[in-house]
């Protein structure tokens, strides 16, 4: 069984299938191309457990580790998480890795918390779509233009008064530059935007500052934009390359866990 429904024209797709299909990679082919045409998805309670979320996610690519773990505890409880301080960068919008070499191809989440209703929903933006739909004066605009990628940037909005110290700490980690528009492989191009881009290089730094944020606006229209909401043992799947994500906010002391798998990227951005 594959059954496919669109949550809306242009981004997310809720795929009915059987867990022993999803383990085995009968649809694997499938799932792979669906990823990329439709940003983001969902497979509804699936119910992974560890184990069964690391073997599907070993037939459509290789499990990147983060800090040597296959699976992450995203959670905002530092009781849960060691790095429960950098989850907060996710309420704003970004990609996956986007200061790595080559950044995620994908990123999967099973629920097993949620937050209270309305709260901590997961929202993916397609960029492939927003750059297919910018008028033709903006695609001009931006052909040649590239970003700075850092983690200050991204960690400025969860900490906008840093010590010296953590102002020290973010900027040891290497800053990347980017083009704003990301010529896949396969011909098609997406928009490489997010928390952690911080100016556009070669503009003036306000200039640069207010196009990221009218590029962002524009890539974040509902009718680019799938909103997940949680039930408990749903597994979401994103495509980390021509996307944003980011989680709606949920409060600090939520509970809200989430398991997360990321697959070692296969294209830099170019
Ligand atoms: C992530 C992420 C969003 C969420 O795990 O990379 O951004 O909704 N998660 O938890
Ligand atoms: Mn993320």
């Amino acid at each position: 069984m594959f059954e496919i429904e669109h949550a809306s024209p242009r981004v997310g797709t809720i795929v009915r299938t059987t867990k022993a299909d999803m383990l085995k990679g009968t649809y694997a082919d499938e799932i792979n191309r669906l990823l990329t045409e439709r940003s983001a998805l969902v497979f509804p309670e699936m119910n992974f457990t560890n184990e069964e979320q690391l073997e599907f996610a070993s037939t459509i690519g290789k499990v990147f580790l983060v800090a040597g773990e296959e699976i992450q505890k995203i959670s905002l409880d530092p009781k849960v998480s060691k790095v429960a301080d950098y989850t907060r960068g996710a309420f704003f919008w970004h990609i996956d890795g986007a200061n790595d070499d080559v950044p995620a191809k994908a990123t999967m989440l099973t629920a097993k918390v949620l937050a209270g209703d309305g709260q901590g929903d997961t929202m993916v933006a397609n960029t492939y779509a927003a750059y297919q739909d910018l008028p033709d004066e903006d695609k001009e605009l931006i052909a040649g233009l590239r970003a700075r990628h850092t983690l200050e940037s991204s960690q400025r909005m969860i900490n906008p008064d840093p010590t010296y110290a953590e102002l020290q700490r973010w900027q040891a980690y290497p800053s990347k530059s980017h083009p704003l528009v990301w010529h896949h492989r396969s011909g098609e191009k997406s928009m490489v935007l997010g928390a952690t881009a911080y100016y556009i290089e070669g503009m003036d730094f306000e200039e640069g500052k207010a196009l990221l944020c009218r590029l962002q606006e524009f890539a974040t229209q509902p009718q680019y934009v799938y909103r997940h909401k949680w039930t408990v043992g749903d597994f979401l799947l994103w495509d980390n390359t021509g996307t944003m994500h980011k989680a709606a906010a949920y409060p600090l002391d939520s509970n809200r866990l989430m398991l997360r798998t990321t697959l070692h990227g296969e294209e830099s951005i170019s």
